[in-house]
């Protein structure tokens, strides 16, 4: 544990994009589970994305299973019993009040949260959602080489970073990262510097791990059991699985980024 972390502030994080399907809340759930799993963080979610609620909804369907399955039962007892802890709270919450929703769940605790992840609408056309993106520590943006995701993307990001420049001091937010996901392997070299060079110019630091595309990012829990697991709210992803993703290494950048000193 970091223990330079308790008896503080929250760290407040969001996973975001404007960009419909780039990987909002696998990655709000894979960072969530591998921060509160694996590196002993005290994690909490606030899932905002209404009516969806897909990180929440997740959590019920696994919850659910883990219960009926004799694998997945087994699984948890060794595994909780080992960790010491239960599983993160999910808190379902409007896009509108997520922020004061959170405040309340987190004043309500007895215990305290290390890090709290906010899954986002990609909605910035609402003044109380934006006011959210700026009421956050961190944003991380999911970015993919597709045309499509660039052209609306690189907008968004552009907007959100000169607008946090233009108020330091007077929005929370320090800091915007983009990561390339669902790489195939296929893109043109030229491609990423192209990109890379552009997003850097605007003096956005990009982050030095990507995510390859494989379809281990849609793989919950299988209704047989029995199966190596990668999304999972309630457990870390099985080490097969957690090789070649390139998860490990993306939350220890994301790590290392909330760790500087103020
Ligand atoms: N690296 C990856 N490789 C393969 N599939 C991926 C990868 N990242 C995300 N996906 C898949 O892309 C789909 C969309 O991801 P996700 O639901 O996280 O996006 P989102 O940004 O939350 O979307 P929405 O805007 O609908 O909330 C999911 O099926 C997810 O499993
Ligand atoms: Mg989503």
């Amino acid at each position: 544990m970091n223990s330079t972390h308790q008896n503080k502030q929250p760290l407040y994080i969001s996973i975001c994009t404007q960009k419909g399907g780039a990987g909002k809340s696998v990655f709000t759930t894979l960072v969530a589970s591998f921060l509160h799993y694996v590196k002993n963080y005290n994690v909490a979610v606030i899932d905002c994305d209404y009516p969806q609620w897909s990180i929440y909804k997740m959590r019920q369907r696994e919850a659910e299973q883990t219960g009926s399955s004799p694998f997945y039962g087994n699984k948890a007892e060794v595994f909780f019993a080992k960790l010491g802890k239960p599983t993160y709270p999910i808190v379902p919450a409007q896009p509108e009040t997520g922020l004061i929703q959170a405040m309340e769940f987190l004043s309500a605790e007895e215990q305290s949260y290390d890090v709290v992840l906010f899954d986002l609408p990609g909605t910035v056309n609402n003044e109380n959602i934006v006011q959210t993106y700026f009421a956050m520590d961190y944003l991380f943006v999911p970015i993919t080489t597709s045309r499509i995701n660039m052209e609306s993307t690189l907008p968004f990001i552009i907007l959100v970073n000169e607008t946090m420049i233009v108020n330091q001091g007077n929005v929370k937010l320090k800091g915007l990262y983009p990561f390339w996901n669902k790489i195939t392997g296929r893109e043109k070299k030229e491609l990423f510097d192209y990109y890379q060079k552009a997003i850097m110019e605007l003096g956005i630091p990009i982050m030095q791990t990507r995510i390859p595309k494989s379809v281990r990012y849609d793989k919950e829990q299988s209704i047989e059991g029995n199966d190596y697991l990668f999304l999972s709210t309630i457990f870390p992803p099985d080490k097969p699985l957690l090789k070649g993703s390139n998860l490990d290494l993306l939350v220890d950048e994301i790590i290392t980024i909330i760790s500087q000193p103020e």
